[in-house]
Order: structure tokens, then sequence, then C-alpha cells
């Protein structure tokens, strides 16, 4: 069968199904002709038919039904832009019953769901494809999936979050207050409609359970993870990391354990010695270093979230699946065999960085050396500065290398000394950084 002509129905016409329209209008004419089939904006769902739009789109184009563009005979490729995973979830499993590739830049779905649309996918002939729900604009599925396919991965580390990273570098540049970067963020289209899923570190945690996923070919539920975010990040943490050589950036790590083939997912906020490529990806931008046994180290660097870096990675899945489909749809090559196991806390090693607010008296200082050493974990280096509560002083300590289980087992422990007040901030210092 000659394919001629594709219609693409776009569920979702927000910050990302906009900058698809809009970029696909533009581009139109290159597309096609390197294709060689016309492409047809053929239909587009939103939840309010009322809406300005910066994309015009003839009324007739439009419903309030995702499903319907999902179920409809004459659509061939739909993009799921809505995000969530209920609706989502149902728009995404219709359209692949229905034989049709899905696009999706929803990287909770495919966390969430991931087996269930693979199945249904494969099962219908058609193809689930998700270069959007990583790091925006950077072709990092591609990249894993077909560029490094010869490679086993020992560690996987980057800033996949815009949203955050614009924030800590504005808070640390600017000494601007969190929560104006935040409603800066939003506005420019970063955040996600639930911004709690950014700055707790869950957005990162979902894209971090892709790319291990691509990796090593087990899904690790975000339950199972260390997942920290931002929002205990203070201008003192920041002044620390200023003065001491580091920047702060929210990290996703996955590694593995070459000999067990054990593998270890955390999200965390971490000191970056600035001599490092990723201490220095600022602003929206997200730096992904991939380590390979046989490519050795690759980093890549771009915008991570907003309008047109992700459309620009939204398009490249359409792209795709017009030529999958012009060869008959055939099966892509199946995902990495699972073959790892989770890592215990206690094989997790590295050294942290500790403030605690403590009462400004004689004998505190012992009282939190002494719980310190009780568990083994031993100082490298002490900090006071002043405290915005009166009669208190905030404490920095770092520690020489520990691992996990001890450090959360010092910091409970910690927690419970009455010199000690409020929530104990730990944040891990990187040993592996690019
Ligand atoms: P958005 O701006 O909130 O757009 C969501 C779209 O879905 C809107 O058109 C909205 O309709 C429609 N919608 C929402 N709930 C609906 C419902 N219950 N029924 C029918 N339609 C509904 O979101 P976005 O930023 O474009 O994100 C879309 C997806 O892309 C999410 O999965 C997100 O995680 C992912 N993503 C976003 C970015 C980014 O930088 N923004 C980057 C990568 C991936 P109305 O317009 O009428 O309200
Ligand atoms: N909210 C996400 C971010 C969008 O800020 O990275 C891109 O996935």
């Amino acid at each position: 069968m000659s394919v001629t002509s594709i219609n693409i129905g776009i569920c979702g016409l927000g910050t990302v199904g906009q900058g698809v329209w809009k970029h696909i209008e533009a581009n139109r004419a290159a597309l096609e002709s390197r294709l060689g089939v016309t492409l047809n904006l053929a239909r587009a769902s939103v939840r309010d038919l009322k809406k300005k739009r910066s994309v015009r789109v003839a009324p007739a184009k439009l419903t309030l039904d995702p499903l319907a563009i999902a179920t409809d005979p004459a659509i061939h490729i739909v993009c799921e832009l809505i995000g969530g995973t209920t609706l989502a979830r149902d728009v995404t499993l219709a359209a692949l019953k229905s034989g049709k590739t899905v696009v999706s830049a929803n990287k909770a779905l495919l966390c969430k769901h991931g087996p269930e649309l693979f199945a249904a996918a494969r099962k219908h002939g058609g193809h689930f494809l998700f270069e959007a729900s990583v790091a925006g604009g950077i072709p990092i599925i591609k990249a894993l999936r077909e560029g490094l396919v010869a490679n086993r991965f020992k560690l996987i580390y980057g800033i996949l979050n815009g949203t955050c990273n614009y924030i800590l570098t504005r808070m640390e540049r600017e000494g601007l207050a969190y929560p104006t970067i935040l409603a800066e963020a939003k506005a420019l289209g970063y955040a996600e409609a639930d911004e709690s899923l950014d700055v707790e570190g869950w957005d990162t945690a979902h894209k971090a359970s892709i790319l291990a996923f691509l990796a090593h070919g087990i899904w690790v539920p975000t339950e199972k993870m260390l997942v920290e975010g931002i929002t205990h990040i203070t201008q003192t943490d920041l002044a620390f990391a200023r003065e001491n050589g580091y920047a702060i950036k929210l990290l996703a790590v996955i590694s593995c354990e070459a000999d067990t083939g054990e593998v270890f997912v955390r999200v965390h906020p971490t000191l970056i010695p600035r001599t490092k490529v990723l201490a220095n990806v600022n602003e929206v931008y997200n730096g992904i270093s991939v380590t390979g046994d046989v490519v050795g180290e690759t980093v890549y660097i771009g915008r991570g979230a907003g309008q047109d870096p992700t459309a620009s990675a939204v398009i490249s899945d359409i792209v795709d699946a017009v030529i999958l489909r012009k060869r008959g749809n055939a099966q892509l090559p199946a995902p990495v065999e699972a073959r790892a196991t989770l890592t215990p806390l206690q094989n997790i090693t590295g050294s942290y960085y500790l403030r605690l607010e403590v009462k400004d008296e004689p004998g505190v200082l012992a009282k939190i050396a002494g719980a310190t050493a009780t568990l083994d974990v031993s100082i490298a280096s002490v900090l006071q500065r002043p405290s915005e509560t009166a009669g208190a002083a905030s404490l920095i300590l770092t520690t020489h290398q520990s691992n996990e289980k001890a450090i959360r087992a010092t910091v409970a422990r910690l927690k419970k000394l009455s010199c000690v007040l409020g929530e104990p901030v730990l944040l891990r210092i990187a040993d592996f950084a690019a």
C-alpha cells in the first residue's frame, strides 16, 4: 500500500500541542518533501473551546472529546499532549487499540503504565513513541536506543527538569525567592500543570525511570527510588556552594554495578564541582552524562522544557511514525532484556553536606559529633553561620565517604537531639560528575 497522505490528531492543544501545530505548519513544505507524503493536521482536542490559542485552528477541526480523535478511522497518528495518567491513558490505549501510532510527551503516564502501553502497541500493530518525554529537545531516547545500542550503561546521570534548573540558577544568580521564580517558570510554559511534580522531584523521577528502562530493561517504580526535590534549598546552601566551588543541581542518577548488575535510581539535589560540565548547565537547559562500556562517556545538553524544544522532539517522533508506516509499521527492535536487580542502600556510597539549625549554646558540637561517630559517619569539615532564627546558628557539616544507610540513620538520630531545631537539610556531593 503506498502512503501518500498522513492525518495527524493532536489531543491537547496547550503549551506543547500548540508548539507542534505551529512548527508543522511552518515547516510543512520541507517535511513533506523529505517524507514524500502530505501531512494533514486533521483534528485537535481541547478542554475549553473559548480559550485563546496562539495558533489558528479551524473551529470544525476542534473537539472537546479526545477519544473521538483516538478512535477516528481517518486519523493515522495521535499525539497525546494532555498530561496526567487517567484521561491520557484512556486516549492512548484507545488509539493504540485502533492500530494507530501514538506520540507522547507524557513521562508520568509512561512511568506508570509503560508495559501496558508497549504491549497494546505490539498487539495492534502500531507504535508508542516518546522522545519528548525526557529532556525536552535533547534526543536522548534515540541516543540510548539507537546511537549507543552497542553499550551497557554503568552510569547515567543528569539534570532532567528544566523548571528546577531554572529556579536554582536564578536563585543562585539573583538571590530571588523560589516562589517568584516558580511563577515565571509557569508563565514560560516550563512547569507541569501540577508544579509539585517538578519541585518535589517526581517529574525527574519519572524521566529517570524511563532512562533506566531503556538502559537496563527494568521499570523502577518511583516508590523504589530515593526522591528528593528542591523546596528545602535556601540561600545559605547556595552561598556555601558558591564559596566552596560547587553548584547545586537536581540530579537523577542511574547507576549499575558491573559485577552484579544491580541498578539504583535516585533523584536528589547535588553539589557538583564548578569545574565539571553539568555544574555549568543553567536556566531551562538539561544536561545528561551517559557512560557506556564501549563508547566511554558522552554528554548531551539542550533546552529541557518549553514549547519549542518539546515540539522539536514530538515532530521527530511524528516523522519516525510516518517512515514506519511507509515501511508497513515494522516492529522496532525489542527493548533491552531485563537483567538488573535493585541495589541496597548501604551499597550507595558518597560524601554528604548536612545543614542543621541548632541552639547557639555550649556543648552542641560535641553532641552532634557524638551522634555521627556512633553511626560511623566521619566529618570532613564544620562551618558555623548565623541563622535567621534568634538564639540559633546554622551548622554546616560535610562528611568523608559514607553510605546512604549510615547517613539516613545519622539524620534520624540528629533530629532527636534537643539542640537540633527543625528538619536537617541533607545534600549529596557528586564524586562522579562530568
Ligand atoms: P498544558 O499546557 O496544560 O496543555 C494541556 C492540554 O490538554 C490543553 O490544551 C488542555 O485544554 C487539554 N486538557 C487538559 N485536561 C483536559 C481534559 N480533562 N479534557 C480534555 N482536554 C484536556 O500542558 P503541556 O505543558 O502542553 O504538557 C502536555 C504534556 O506534555 C504533559 O504530559 C507534560 O508533562 C508534557 N511535557 C511538557 C513539556 C513542557 O515544557 N510544557 C515538556 C515535555 C513534556 P485547554 O487548553 O482547553 O485547557
Ligand atoms: N516540567 C518539565 C520540566 C517539562 O520542567 O522539565 C519538561 O519535561
